[in-house]
């Protein structure tokens, strides 16, 4: 049952979760991940097997495809409708690629010039439909996000997105994060990413006594974008590393990763954050730094990755007054259709998004569901509910700019 509408949202520490009852046990047998999720920069400008480039055909087809929904708004767009004969093969190659390899893909070569912003939100939208689920980004219920310090910034509470400052390597809340570069800062920063599951093998071999910490994890700050009867913090700990048995036996390590989150929750009732915690986060930030891969982010350019084996983040850039050449990206955030073994699937999976108007799917977001609140255990988690794995049968957009 969720909550009830006269008792608010209370944070709960006492939830007995599968990580706080073992993490002795946990850290005693942990193993380096050895999937294809584990790489270094290095390695990817070896092996460039994750750019992919869109071809003559596919703009064809994607032309078409827009073409076909051009009557209708963002959210009535269903991977059923957009068709995708041929780009079909190699989005289906990314998904596998993001989902069960390394956690991210770059795809090239989308003309943006071409299309007005509205045309590109469709394009975008029904591109990654093929890939998951789409869910609500902002305190707009917006299903595709603008990333930019511009008129299109969209209400996004304390949250830092499309400030030219540096963005340090973190996750996002959903499964994966698509960024589609519509305009870069006249200095061009580069884009990086880095794997999770390597930092984590870091730590496992050299640095295991911050293993407990990482595994027991951090409140998630909610950045002054939860609903009228949730609190400013989680009110539970989401493990920043967590461990789940997967096929075959190997374990399944998922990084739930944002230093700027973790710490708002933390300085909520103090000045500054404790020194072990401050020393740590330094040191998971040196250490994803250092295996990161940097790459440019051109116009057309498409990157997504997956947030629970990947963090993705961003060089700053100077300050670009002029509206016109401001820097805009849009942003989808999507589920995956098949879940990821995760620990606790109510922490680790939703624990991060499902607050305020985040974390809603198109269809919820027609029923007005994103005008409630999201459902919860008496611990103040998210309940784990089965969604339609389509987006589909939507009657609005949530793209409200
Ligand atoms: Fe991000």
């Amino acid at each position: 049952m969720g909550a009830s509408p006269d008792q608010p949202d209370r944070p709960r520490s006492d939830r007995p979760t599968s990580e706080e009852q073992s993490v002795g046990e946990q850290v005693a047998r942990l193993r380096p991940v050895t999937d294809r999720s584990v790489w270094t920069g290095a390695d990817l400008e070896v092996d460039r097997s994750w750019e992919y480039l869109l071809t003559d055909q596919h703009l064809e087809e994607l032309g078409r495809a827009l073409m076909s929904v051009s009557d209708r708004p963002l959210s009535r767009i269903a991977r059923d409708d957009f068709h995708l004969p041929t780009l079909g093969g190699v989005i289906r190659s990314i998904g596998n690629e993001i989902r069960d390899g390394r956690g991210f893909s770059l795809l090239r070569g989308l003309p943006v010039d071409r299309y007005e912003y509205e045309e590109l939100e469709r394009l975008y939208w029904g591109l990654c439909s093929h890939l998951g689920t789409g869910v609500t980004q902002n305190s707009d219920a917006s299903l595709i996000h603008y990333v930019t310090d511009g008129r299109l910034r969209p209400n996004q509470g304390l949250r830092g997105v499309g400030s030219p400052k540096k963005s340090g390597l973190h996750v996002d809340l959903a499964d994966c994060v698509s960024l589609l570069c519509v305009r870069q800062a006249p200095d061009e920063p580069m884009s990086w990413v880095a794997s999770s599951t390597r930092v984590f093998n870091e730590f496992v071999e050299r640095h295991p006594e911050h293993l407990p910490a990482l595994l027991e994890g951090f409140e998630w700050d909610r950045l002054d974008e939860q609903g009228p009867r949730e609190t400013a913090t989680s009110g539970y700990k989401v493990p920043v590393f967590s461990i789940a048995p997967g096929e075959g036996g190997a374990d399944r390590v998922s990084c739930r990763y944002n230093r700027f989150w973790m710490a708002k929750a933390l300085l909520r009732d103090r000045d500054r954050l404790p020194e072990g915690t401050w020393a740590l986060f330094n040191l998971f930030d040196e250490i994803a730094e250092s295996v990161r891969l940097d790459l440019p982010f051109e116009p057309g350019d498409m990157q997504f990755v997956n947030n629970y084996v990947a963090l993705h983040g961003r060089d700053a850039h100077a300050e670009v007054p002029d509206e016109d050449r401001k820097r805009v990206l849009m942003r989808v955030w999507f589920d995956f259709d098949e879940a990821r073994p995760v620990a606790d699937e109510g922490i680790i999976r939703y624990g991060i998004i499902r607050h305020g108007a985040l974390g809603w799917t198109a269809e919820q977001l027609n029923e007005g569901r994103h005008l409630g609140a999201h459902e919860r255990d008496r611990h103040g988690v998210p309940l784990v509910q089965p969604r339609t794995p389509l987006m589909g049968d939507a009657t609005q957009t949530g793209a409200t700019h």
